[in-house]
């Protein structure tokens, strides 16, 4: 390993060494009151005086197509929490598709390859369980396996396309088991909130190259040190500001282990940076862990104001059957940083 690739992987933090074993593994309610808004129920999960994060909502009917009143209702919801639970909704493959759906464009599974290769069959639905199509558990000597470690890394979905992606919907099938599947959550709005002001000037109009073999690497550096000509291909790296705007009007960190470069700085430089910052929005104060307890829970997360990471594959897991449909985001800042723009950051306008 060369002296530039160690002082990188000394910088990666993983599931393993980013959340104290104390603090992950616990979904931390801490107290605070129920909140009811119409005919639902919502149960803040991080509250702090100036921000809230993360809520289990109850009162959705989910064995009827929602209505537009009850979807809208749930994206103000949603805006206010980022990361919204339901418990047993019930769903199934068509349903989670529909509802998402109603919630905008959706993403193409880069990695549907035909009915007949793919173990749910749905390319609007992204297998990220365990389970091969055969039904044995992936693997380490598989490339899937390898691929799925980065997920491990706290990231955002798709922030290495320049067209992003605005929510992610996750949704558990069958049943898994009690105290072994988890999604961790980082609220990115109040980890910037309380970023002392001089460091908050200093990332004001910086511009990220997000790239999603950066993340594979620095998870799986054996097999995607040269990922195949066909990978760089299909995903080239995206541009996007680092702060932005969150949908409810507060600034937030755009921010994921995809973050290779800050446009302008060398990748060592960039490097110290965007860890550094990944340390600081990921310490325990403003993050919580949600557990899969049964088939049809389900989390809805807003990818432009939270990071996420799974548990990574390890040989002694257990089966994990979760499947993701993904909103593009069509919003003011869904497509990044234009070339222009970029050139323009480099010549210093
Ligand atoms: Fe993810």
């Amino acid at each position: 390993m060369t002296a530039a690739a160690m002082s990188l992987a000394s910088l990666t933090r993983t599931y393993e060494n980013t959340c104290p074993a104390t603090e992950s593994g616990t979904l931390r309610l801490r107290g605070a009151p129920e909140v009811k808004d119409g005919h639902l129920v919502i149960k803040p999960v991080l509250v702090s005086d100036n921000s809230v994060f993360g809520a289990e909502v109850s009162g959705v009917d989910w064995s009827q197509p929602l209505s537009k009143d009850t979807v809208d209702q749930l994206v103000r919801v949603q805006d206010r929490y980022a990361v919204l639970i339901f418990r047993k909704t019930g769903l199934d493959n068509e349903r989670h598709i529909a509802f998402s759906q109603q919630l905008g464009e959706q993403e193409i599974n880069p990695f549907f390859y035909g009915r007949e290769n793919d173990r749910i069959g749905e390319p609007f639905l992204w297998d990220v369980g365990n389970i091969n199509l055969d039904g044995t558990l992936v693997q380490p000597d598989q490339r899937r396996w390898q691929h799925s470690l980065g997920n491990a890394l706290w990231h955002t979905d798709s922030s290495y396309h320049q067209q992003r992606s605005k929510y992610s919907l996750l949704l558990s099938h069958g049943n898994p088991v009690k105290g072994g599947s988890w999604t961790h959550f980082a609220d990115m709005r109040r980890a910037y909130a309380d970023l002392p002001q001089s460091k908050k000037d200093e990332l004001e109009g910086l511009i990220v190259e997000h790239d999603l073999w950066h993340s594979r690497k620095l998870a799986a550096p054996e097999t995607f040190s040269n990922p195949l000509p066909h990978e760089l291909a299909s995903k080239p790296p995206a541009y996007h500001r680092l702060v932005q705007t969150a949908p409810n009007g507060q600034k937030t960190l755009y921010l994921a282990a995809h973050a290779k470069l800050i446009v302008g700085r060398s990748l060592e430089e960039s490097q110290k940076l965007i860890w550094e910052l990944m340390d600081h929005c990921t310490q325990p104060k403003y993050v919580f862990s949600m557990e899969w307890l049964e088939g049809g829970d389900m989390v809805w997360w807003d990818n432009r104001q939270s990071m996420h990471r799974a548990n990574p594959y390890t040989t002694s897991m257990t089966a994990r059957d979760v499947r993701r449909a993904t909103v593009i985001d069509d919003g003011p800042l869904a497509h990044g940083v234009s070339v222009e723009e970029r050139t323009a950051a480099l010549k210093g306008n």
